[in-house]
């Protein structure tokens, strides 16, 4: 049973996944790059509770008791002890092999070591660690305090072990795993970034505004947000990151990431988190 979680990364991920954690009775330690940035995690993640209990969702004596089981550091070596360390950094290959290879100097050849990537291969995180049994896929979504879903990816040369406790750890946090080989995009990012990706295509040929196009695939197929809005929630980096991904795994044209979305990245307009994206956001 995982009792002590290592969260690795203050993003938008890596903090929704804390809450969860947290939440659910596990201990978490954050680490982040700075200490200012882990600090200001835990403070957004406080704020967070407390507009919870505001709102009548959540007691005030759960929220302190969540608090207290967090964490915030600088320093990679304040995670030895956890029993699992899912990294939430940018979704770069380099820089998550370059992580996975520190933390496999940190951690106990006990630990579980997982990445939340939305699309990279897990078996490159795998090869430069000494256990690569124990080395999977926890794909959170996002946000992740509201989302049900965890895709827990196996790669190839993932234990039984290491698969099963990840699955444990997903229903412990309440949320409902499924599991899938390592393939780009997993099940749900490898049939959804089509669709996003062609929203964007159809934005920049003038078929159609973006208010349209959203409004289109609310009112037309229930969706409960038009795909732009959705690009905005994800990070517009992100989802050219996880383009690209599918894009060099499979070259089938429709992952091939449309021109507008690059240009966005370029100019900064990374969506809600920048404060502007194909909407602009009050920060
Ligand atoms: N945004 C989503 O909807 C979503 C959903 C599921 C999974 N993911 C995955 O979660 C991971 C993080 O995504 P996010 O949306 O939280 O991104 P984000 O941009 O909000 O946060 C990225 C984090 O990575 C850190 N970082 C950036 N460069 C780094 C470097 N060179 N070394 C170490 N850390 C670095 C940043 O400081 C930040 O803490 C990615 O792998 C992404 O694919 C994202």
């Amino acid at each position: 049973m995982i009792k002590r979680l290592g969260i690795v990364g203050s993003g938008i991920m890596g903090s929704g996944i804390a809450e969860v954690a947290a939440k659910a009775g596990i201990d978490v330690v954050l680490r982040s790059r700075q200490q200012e940035t882990a600090d200001a995690m835990l403070a957004s993640l406080e704020k967070s509770l407390g507009k919870q209990v505001e709102k009548g969702k959540l007691d005030e004596q759960t929220a302190k008791e969540t608090l207290a089981r967090v964490t915030a550091h600088h320093d990679l070596h304040a995670l030895a002890e956890c029993d699992l360390v899912l990294e939430s950094v940018v979704e770069d290959l380099d820089v998550k092999k370059d992580l996975f290879s520190r933390l496999s100097d940190v951690c106990s050849d006990s630990a579980i070591l997982a990445t939340n990537t939305s699309t990279l291969p897990v078996v490159e995180l795998a090869t430069v660690v000494d256990e690569p049994q124990r080395v999977c896929g926890i794909h959170f979504f996002n946000p992740a305090p509201a989302m049900a879903l965890v895709e827990i990816v196996r790669p190839l040369t993932a234990s039984d072990e290491t698969i099963q406790a990840a699955r444990a750890f997903a229903e412990d946090c309440g949320k409902s795993p499924v599991e899938v080989k390592d393939r780009a995009g997993f099940i749900v990012n490898a049939l959804l970034f089509p669709y996003l990706n062609n929203a964007v295509r159809m934005l920049e040929t003038g078929t159609a505004t973006r208010d349209d196009i959203d409004a289109a695939m609310k009112g037309g197929c229930n969706f409960p947000m038009g795909p732009l809005e959705l690009l905005d929630l994800v990070g517009l980096d992100t989802s050219l990151a996880i383009l690209d991904a599918l894009y060099t795994e499979f070259h089938d044209p429709n992952f091939a990431p449309a021109p507008l979305l690059r240009r966005m990245v370029a100019a900064q307009r990374l969506g809600r988190k920048t404060g502007a994206g194909f909407y602009d956001y009050q920060r």
